[in-house]
């Protein structure tokens, strides 16, 4: 459930037209509901209460300050997987002891600021990382508490391109240099073992993977302990859950904390998640302007004033976004592809859509955007940043300004020699 729906034929978020917000910042621009935020984390914290839970919110899906801020707010800690988003979860006051640093090229340097803020885990992903990360910390006099990320060789059965836990996937430690690696790390200076991490991949639509690899995961932990000597407090799962773009019926949250329940039966650990997508993807639309409705021999062309680098699913993931005119109208609806100004073909929204006839300058909404959005908008074709807002009720807030071009261009460095 989300809260962006029509009021008399007038697309809302929460209790503010979509249209006022885009007479105020223009478009494109990404509109998040603080409501459907916050409910979506509520529901995810409530599938998992029985456990000894604890959140990190994956930043990827969504960095904004703001929104980590309002997450942190509701009682989540944050994954990271850089230096930049590190600066991120600490600007928006995220507890240093709740997070989680992923990713398998973390630098030195991003392990030291790392360590100077004290922050909560490190998921380990190769041998000369968990080198490398013992040499820093023992430099800095410190401690780095560690999970060891396992690869289960799971298909997490989702895109290609976005599937993390088969053996084919650069991700984590292969299960058989699984035991190998905990006792490197036992022995090495600066290195603490807390806990045992894995995630296989995002948009899963179905909790098998989920089951077969939890269950790989509890058999390793037990050899781990039982016969290895390691004593392992935490479980890290990772995210992945998916979300419904338009038919897909994935298992809800609830579905999914029965399954990790039902796994860690009896097993008294605690049990952390990084769910991304499942919390900020639903509560966020991407607006959009209409610039040509273009009418070609065969086909009928929707021009819209975003492109792929404000929205780049699409084209990466061939990802389906629905799109909705943010006023009803009774007109005609025929199919169209809904493509952006940028000079490629691929950059194209949908193929066959089927939408009403529509004038220059009417809005476009396209659901589902808050995830993986806004995060991974380029510059590409000299296009600004687009803006970003916070709808609180009938309240909004711009809580990123639209680039303007001077900033786009003002890092550009024209060498003296050609000056
Ligand atoms: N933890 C780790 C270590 C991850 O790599 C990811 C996502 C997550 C948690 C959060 O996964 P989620 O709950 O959001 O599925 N750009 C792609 C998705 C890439 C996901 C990368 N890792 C997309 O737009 O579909």
């Amino acid at each position: 459930m989300d809260h962006f729906a029509y009021r008399d034929g007038e697309l809302f978020a929460e209790d503010v037209p979509l249209a006022r917000i885009a007479e105020a910042v223009g478009t494109p621009f990404y509109c998040y509901s603080t409501a459907t935020l916050v409910r979506h984390y509520r529901v995810f914290a409530d599938a998992v209460a029985g456990l000894d839970a604890d959140i990190h919110y994956a930043v990827k899906a969504n960095g904004n300050v703001a929104l980590i801020r309002l997450l942190a707010r509701e009682g989540a800690g944050a994954d990271i997987v850089s230096g930049g988003e590190l600066a991120r979860v600490l600007a928006a006051g995220v507890d240093p002891a709740r997070i989680v640093f992923s990713g398998v090229g973390k630098s030195r340097e991003e392990m030291r600021q790392a360590l100077d803020a004290g922050i909560g885990q490190f998921n380990v992903e190769s041998e000369p990382e968990l080198q490398a990360l013992s040499e820093v910390a023992a430099s800095m006099g410190a401690t780095a508490r560690i999970g060891v990320r396992l690869n289960p060789d799971v298909d997490a059965d989702t895109h290609h391109k976005i599937t993390t836990g088969k053996a084919e996937n650069k991700f984590g430690i292969a299960w058989p240099h699984a035991r190998e690696v905990y006792t490197q790390a036992a022995a090495l200076p600066g290195i603490e073992i807390v806990a045992a991490a894995m995630h296989i991949g995002s948009q899963i639509t179905t909790l098998g993977p989920f089951e077969a690899a939890y269950a790989r995961l509890r058999e390793m932990v037990g050899v781990l302990e039982g016969e290895d000597g390691h004593r392992i407090a935490v479980l890290d799962l990772g995210g992945g859950l998916g979300i419904p773009y338009g038919n897909e019926d994935p298992p809800s949250p609830a579905a999914y904390g029965e399954v990790v329940k039902r796994v860690f039966e009896g097993v008294d650990k605690r049990i952390s998640f990084e769910p991304g997508r499942v919390i900020v993807g639903n509560a966020g639309v991407m607006v959009a302007r209409l610039i040509y409705d273009k009418r070609a021999e065969e086909r009928r062309f929707v021009i819209v004033d975003a492109a792929m680098n404000d929205l780049i699913r699409p084209s990466l993931y061939d990802a389906k976004h629905d799109m909705v005119p943010v006023r009803l109208t009774n007109a005609p609806v025929s199919p169209a592809d809904v493509v952006g100004p940028i000079c490629e073909s691929g950059d194209t929204f949908a193929k066959g859509y089927d939408l009403p006839e529509l004038g220059e300058g009417e809005l476009i909404a396209f659901r589902s955007a808050g995830a993986y959005g806004a995060v991974m908008a380029s510059t590409y074709n000299g296009r600004p940043m687009g803006a970003e807002v916070l709808v609180n009720g009938d309240d909004f807030s711009i809580i990123r300004q639209r680039q303007t071009i001077e900033e786009l261009i003002a890092a550009d460095v024209v060498p003296d020699w050609l000056a």
